[in-house]
């Protein structure tokens, strides 16, 4: 690999078309910085506004006058500019194509002109059920056009959808509802994926049995596979039977642009998942515009993001940037390697997808099964390769860029967060060369930064902490019911600074090199985990005394779940305790977080105040034990060599 090449300039057939070449980016870019309030009210016209804003940015990042303010007196309806804008102009035009888990089922096309109505009914529906502005709703659901018209009923009315990824368990379901004191649940009787069932009423059922989940009050349940649930009445409502009879038309509700439009849970170095809040105005032009001009969005493409909704990458690049742009987005429920390790390729032909974002971790997987599987499918219908989520290693980089696109497709890598709304940093297709493992340049208004321990900026070459130094739209604005903890979680590291979490290099030529998080977050396949969660729910089991949970490097997850158990006295380690222990994880927060790896720990290295030395688990679990460093703060070194001779052999 070493004669491979490290850059890949802009292809000249792909720029003479692009939305944005080299010279615009930069036009482009020093205006955003120079002039923020005239660039961001310019982009801001994109979008259809009840009262157009007169005021564009308000931002201080000082403790003192600490505020995030977009477009702050417009008014709008976010499901307005995703639905209703577009009906005279793409009425008939395809705006979601289901792909379902079964290949041998049909696809189904869903064009703008049905959702507006559907989404319309499902909203009058929850109108009906006495859900108004600022009710938090919960969606729990599968990849499923529903999925989409649920989110936009919700934004219709004025409610704030929370949804839950259906890889969580029944008390993670209960801890989100409990914390934004949700009044209905969005469910269906099962999900499908990749043959397999999922019993998500069932877990919806489990969930509010829990402590703090009574605020619910009604559960509406799509019939999806057709399974048989128990109905609890009048809790529990078919969907299609509050649906069906209602009106195809529904006033939107008038929404400030600061009007919270969703919230979000995810995952941080310390305590319970956070709701991350974003409002409506400034998100909704944040990842409309991040939409169209980094996938230099055409009108005729076939637009297909395989992310789930659960995750804000589903949020913002599924649903609410795509429809805004009047796209056809193509939602799939299935999984890549079921029936085959083709499954990708095969809708890729089927629906002639043009433009393809997926997550670095599927792209291994699926190098892992040769080139077989993809050469075996045309794919000439593609354009534009993307992927999010992770660092991408530079050989799977290339294996997409060269396998998969044929060496035709321009890749980009875009860098972003949940808390961030949209892409950050990532080639523009026509105007960046990319270099494979870099997410290269900001987007426009994009300020970052890297920073030392001590808060420094660093310039030029260098290696630090990511952060950015001023706002953009799509910031969250808020933890939902805890604002302080939003203060104190992104703006008090580096004062003035939102601090990303991410470490990160930035070479001679300004590009950006995302090294991973800092922080107590693993990445697993592009999911965030805590580690604290983990823990806390290891010794949450009556066996565990301690647990310390830590990632370490994984060939196609990009990072594994490490963790080191300490039982109570007395009791005797075996495996089938390590498999209990391990299922025990699965059960309370949910597969997503199952543990890779499960080491016995009889002690765990301590500093003599008590604290857990991470650093040192992290080198046993990465099996470089000769790297381990000072050891000699601990208060019992001798826990250290057990803990080596009985890492995991890789
Ligand atoms: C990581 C997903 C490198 C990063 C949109 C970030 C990436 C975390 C990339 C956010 C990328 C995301 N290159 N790392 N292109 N994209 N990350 O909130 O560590 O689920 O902080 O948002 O994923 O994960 P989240």
């Amino acid at each position: 690999m070493s004669d491979a090449p490290t850059l890949y300039p802009v292809r000249p057939d792909f720029a003479a078309h692009a939305r944005i070449d080299h010279a615009r980016y930069e036009h482009l870019y020093a205006e955003s910085v120079r002039d923020p309030d005239a660039f961001w009210g310019k982009v801001g016209q994109r979008l259809d506004w009840m009262r157009a804003p007169t005021t564009i940015r308000d931002v201080s990042f000082k403790q003192q006058d600490f505020r995030i303010r977009w477009y702050a007196d417009g008014e709008l309806n976010a499901s307005v500019n995703c639905l209703d804008r577009h009906l005279a102009t793409r009425g008939d035009k395809t705006a979601l194509l289901f792909e379902p888990d079964d290949p041998s089922q049909p696809a189904r096309r869903v064009t703008y002109r049905e959702l507006h109505a559907r989404v319309c009914r499902l909203a009058n529906a929850l109108r009906h059920l006495g859900i108004g502005k600022g009710d938090v709703v919960t969606i729990y659901l599968p990849m499923i056009p529903e999925a989409a018209v649920a989110m936009l009923a919700c934004a219709r009315i004025g409610a704030i959808h929370s949804v839950v990824f259906g890889g969580f368990s029944p008390n993670s379901i209960a801890d989100r509802v409990g914390d934004c004191k949700s009044k209905l649940i969005i469910t269906a009787d099962e999900g499908l994926r990749g043959g397999k069932k999922i019993p998500l009423k069932a877990n919806v059922d489990a969930a509010l049995k829990l402590p703090g989940t009574n605020t619910v009050e009604t559960v509406l349940v799509v019939r999806h596979t057709g399974a048989a649930v128990d109905m609890q009445m009048p809790r529990d409502r078919w969907y299609d039977a509050v649906v069906d009879g209602q009106s195809d038309s529904c006033e939107p509700e008038r929404m400030n642009a600061e009007d919270p439009l969703f919230i979000l849970y995810t995952s941080g170095s310390t305590g319970k998942p956070k709701g991350v809040l974003h409002t409506t105005g400034g998100y909704l032009v944040y990842v409309s515009y991040t939409h169209e001009a980094v996938f230099d969005l055409r009108d005729d493409d076939i637009y297909w993001c395989t992310a789930d909704v659960g995750w804000v990458t589903g949020h913002s690049y599924i649903v609410y940037g795509p429809l805004a742009n009047g796209a056809t987005a193509l939602v799939f429920e299935g999984v890549p390697n079921w029936p085959d390790s083709s499954r990708f390729w095969q809708v890729i032909d089927k629906h002639q997808v043009t433009i393809f974002y997926t997550a670095p971790t599927a792209i291994r997987a699926l190098m892992r099964e040769g080139d077989a599987p993809v050469k075996s499918t045309s794919r000439k219908s593609l354009r534009l390769l993307g992927t999010v989520g992770e660092p991408i290693n530079p050989e799977a980089w290339r294996w997409y860029h060269d396998v998969v696109g044929d060496g035709r497709c321009p890749i980009v890598d875009t860098w972003w967060q949940t808390e961030t709304g949209g892409i950050l940093i990532s080639p523009l297709p026509g105007a960046i060369d990319a270099k494979p493992g870099s997410a290269t340049k900001p987007f426009f208004g994009i300020q970052p930064a890297l920073v030392d321990a001590n808060g420094q900026i660093l310039e030029g070459e260098a290696e630090g902490n990511l952060v950015l130094l001023d706002s953009w739209p799509g910031q969250m604005r808020s933890v939902y019911g805890d604002h302080q903890r939003f203060i104190d979680t992104y703006f008090k590291t580096y004062p003035g600074m939102y601090f990303s979490g991410d470490g990160c290099r930035r070479d001679a030529d300004g590009y950006y090199w995302i090294t991973g998080r800092v922080d107590d977050v693993i990445n697993v396949s592009g999911h965030r985990i805590g580690t604290a969660e983990v823990e806390s729910a290891l010794v949450a089991h009556p066996k565990v005394a301690e647990a310390a949970v830590v990632g370490y490097p994984h060939d196609i997850k990009g990072q594994g779940i490490y963790a080191y158990v300490t039982l109570i006295a007395g009791e005797q380690d075996n495996d089938e305790l390590r498999k209990e222990l391990v299922a025990w994880v699965r059960k309370e927060i949910g597969p997503v977080a199952t543990p890779d790896h499960l080491q016995w720990a009889p002690g765990l290295p301590k500093t003599r105040s008590g604290k857990i030395m991470r650093r040192i688990l992290r080198k046993i679990a990465e099996n470089a034990p000769d790297q381990l460093g000072d050891t000699s703060t601990l208060a019992d070194p001798s826990v250290v060599d057990a803990l080596v001779r009985n890492r995991r052999q890789p």
